[in-house]
């Protein structure tokens, strides 16, 4: 007769082992990552073996061919497969699993995200996209009537009508700019924004790469304008984390938010946001 304490063990059991599976497998393909460390750009685009391995990790169809992996990104299989496991063992004792067991490793993948990130793990907050955490920190700030806040014309909508709707609801001052893209220098986009301060500034809002064309924006150089008189400074990362080689922390900003099902390949419905201390 199985007693509590056997079922316990026993489904103690059953999540190590694919566990072990999955660890023996991660190393594989680091090494395998070792092994190309040092190639050139073009060197690594003609390794095949390289790219078979990466090919093999993913389920997508053979008859679609899918352009679009900017709104979510298909997951490996590995990720596919820990999400549906870690879930039917939530079903097999919801409180049991989901609070005691699971919630286990919320304080890790925060750290674990954050050494990725460049950021303190108490800055950071795992939600469920880029519109969940930018939404979250538009309506949270504490702006007033009359307060100016500057945006751009090529932002994604889901914050462009959260900007909207805060207006409306409470008469900040939406102060748009319309690039002119694509661009390559720096300035263009810093002496547009600089020119579009006022005394009246209190926060720019700022996409770090904007969707519709790939463009991306000097971020720091913006941050580093902004903060020199006082204006608080939002980013956009949605398509830039996992995707570009950056530090969250050099782009000097305030707040920042991504989606994790982007470029990371991260299960659907996950991502961050994250309020820099000073
Ligand atoms: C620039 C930008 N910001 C935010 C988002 C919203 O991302 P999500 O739907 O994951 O919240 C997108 C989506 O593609 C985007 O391109």
């Amino acid at each position: 007769m199985s007693s509590r304490r056997s079922f316990i063990s026993q489904l103690g059991g059953a999540l190590a082992l694919p566990a072990f599976l999955e660890q023996a497998h991660a190393e594989g393909f680091q090494q395998l990552t070792n092994q190309v460390a040092g190639l050139s750009p073009q060197q690594m685009a003609t390794n095949e073996d390289y790219w078979a391995w990466i090919k093999n990790e993913y389920t997508v169809s053979p008859n679609l061919l899918n352009l679009n992996n900017g709104g979510v990104c298909p997951q490996p299989k590995a990720v596919q497969d820990a999400h549906i496991r870690f879930y039917q063992y939530c079903n097999e004792a919801p409180s049991y699993y989901m609070w005691r067991i699971l919630d286990q490793g919320r304080e890790a993948l925060r750290g674990k995200l954050a050494e990725l990130a460049g950021c303190d793990a108490e800055e950071l907050a795992i939600n469920r996209n880029s519109t969940e955490g930018l939404n979250t920190i538009i309506f949270g700030l504490n702006l007033k009537a009359g307060d100016e806040v500057i945006l751009t014309k090529q932002d994604y909508p889901n914050m462009i009508n959260a900007w909207k709707q805060r207006e409306k609801r409470e008469g900040i001052k939406l102060v748009w700019l319309d690039f002119e893209l694509p661009r390559e220098n720096d300035e263009y986009f810093v002496e547009r924004f600089v020119g579009a301060f006022t005394s009246k500034t209190k926060v720019v809002h700022i996409t770090h790469l904007i969707n519709w064309i790939g463009q991306i924006q000097p971020v720091r150089k913006i941050a580093d304008e902004a903060h020199k008189r006082g204006i608080e400074v939002i980013v956009d990362g949605a398509h830039t984390f996992a995707h570009l080689d950056y530090k969250i922390s050099d782009l000097g900003c305030d707040y920042f938010a991504t989606s994790l099902h982007k470029w990371l390949c991260a299960p659907f419905g996950s991502g961050f946001s994250l309020y820099q201390k000073g």
